[in-house]
């Protein structure tokens, strides 16, 4: 029987961090707002002309680095994102070719905060399956660029980076299991309204910017992610006693907390980088997790349950041991 396991984990942020403070300047908020209502001190912000598959190539190659194995050893790229570079070729592809990999399958995943369960939802299969023996798997986020700088209730949640693992065959899990869901019926709740097909700015009136219904999403994703903590524990007969830690989507420190508390987990075994990243969408569990296993606290054999809720509505979990 052939799992897959994480065998390293890299991270990027963009140098430019901008403080809670810079907000007071362009809107009607203030600091204390922002991280009583959503935990986030500061973000980082991408330079002019940094794009989601630079960031997504630095994280990559702390990752291949982390887990010993070279450009040559990847057998499959899924990039997660969206905020891709281009509508084609798709992020992926981008990635490969600046990492000098040819002939290996390369795609992207676009199923919003999710993205990055989603692809390892995919690359598990693949690899258990037989269809890859070593996977990079990104999520990359530009979201400074889909930010209407105007609106105070989106633009201060948001930053820019990128997390990586590898994800190798084994003999043993790794991955234990991964659930994912979505519900299109929420698609007016949180949107950038603007795209190909539908036409962007001239045929909508639709600016390329996040518009959200923050109460609304806030209320949903508390409950489906409480949901989904459960559905894992209950798929493998598990009680939370037994997880080390949550690695959860970080998009509202409330969120996180309402969270662990219907978890019945404390605080003090959940990695939280909302307050420092604010939301990376796709990119915040590979950032969360890569940041948590270089400080020391995620150590090998540790049970880890990562969950996330995005735009769609999608949602999904994952049981890891490290
Ligand atoms: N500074 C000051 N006031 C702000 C503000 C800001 N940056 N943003 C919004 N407000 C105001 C609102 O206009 C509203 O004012 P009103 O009562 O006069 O209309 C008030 O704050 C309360 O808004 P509300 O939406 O009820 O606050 P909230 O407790 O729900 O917190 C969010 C707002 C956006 C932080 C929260 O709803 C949230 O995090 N939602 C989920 C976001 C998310 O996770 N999105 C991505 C999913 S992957």
């Amino acid at each position: 029987m052939t799992y897959s396991t994480i065998a390293g984990t890299g991270g990027y942020l963009p140098e430019r961090v901008m403080e809670n403070k810079e907000f007071e300047k362009i809107v009607d908020t203030t600091d204390e707002w922002i991280r009583e209502r959503s935990g986030i001190k500061r973000r980082h912000i991408a330079a002019d002309g940094e794009t989601t598959s630079d960031m997504a190539v630095a994280a990559a190659r702390k990752a291949m680095e982390a887990a010993g194995v070279d450009t040559g050893d990847i057998d499959l790229i899924i990039v997660s994102t969206t905020t891709p570079d281009k509508v084609f070729p798709s992020t992926a592809c981008i990635v490969q070719r600046q990492l000098e990999i040819r002939n290996i399958p390369a795609f992207d995943v676009h199923a919003a905060c999710s993205g990055f369960i989603y692809s390892l939802d995919i690359a598990d299969r693949f690899i258990r399956t037989g269809g890859a023996g070593c996977a990079l798997l990104i999520g990359s986020e530009t979201y400074s660029r889909i930010l209407d700088w105007t609106d105070r209730s989106t633009c201060v949640l948001f930053g820019d980076g990128a997390g990586a693992v590898v994800l190798r065959a084994a003999e043993a899990p790794g991955v234990i299991s991964t659930h994912i869901h979505a519900d299109g019926q929420y698609e007016d709740l949180l949107q950038v309204p603007a795209g190909i097909s539908s036409g962007y700015d001239q045929v909508r009136k639709a600016r390329a910017y996040i518009h959200m219904k923050g109460h609304e999403v806030f209320r949903k994703a508390v409950a489906v992610l409480g949901e989904i903590a459960r559905e894992t524990l209950a798929a493998n007969q598990i009680d939370e006693g037994d997880i080390d830690w949550l690695i959860p989507h970080q998009a509202n420190l409330r969120i996180i907390a309402a969270t662990a508390k219907r978890l019945g987990l404390p605080m003090e075994r959940v990695v939280v980088t909302v307050d420092e990243h604010a939301n990376t969408s796709s990119a915040s569990i590979p950032l969360a997790l890569d940041v948590a296993v270089r400080d020391g606290r995620v150590k090998r054999g540790e049970l880890l349950l990562f969950e996330a809720f995005g735009a769609g509505f999608t949602w999904g979990s994952a049981l890891v041991r490290y």
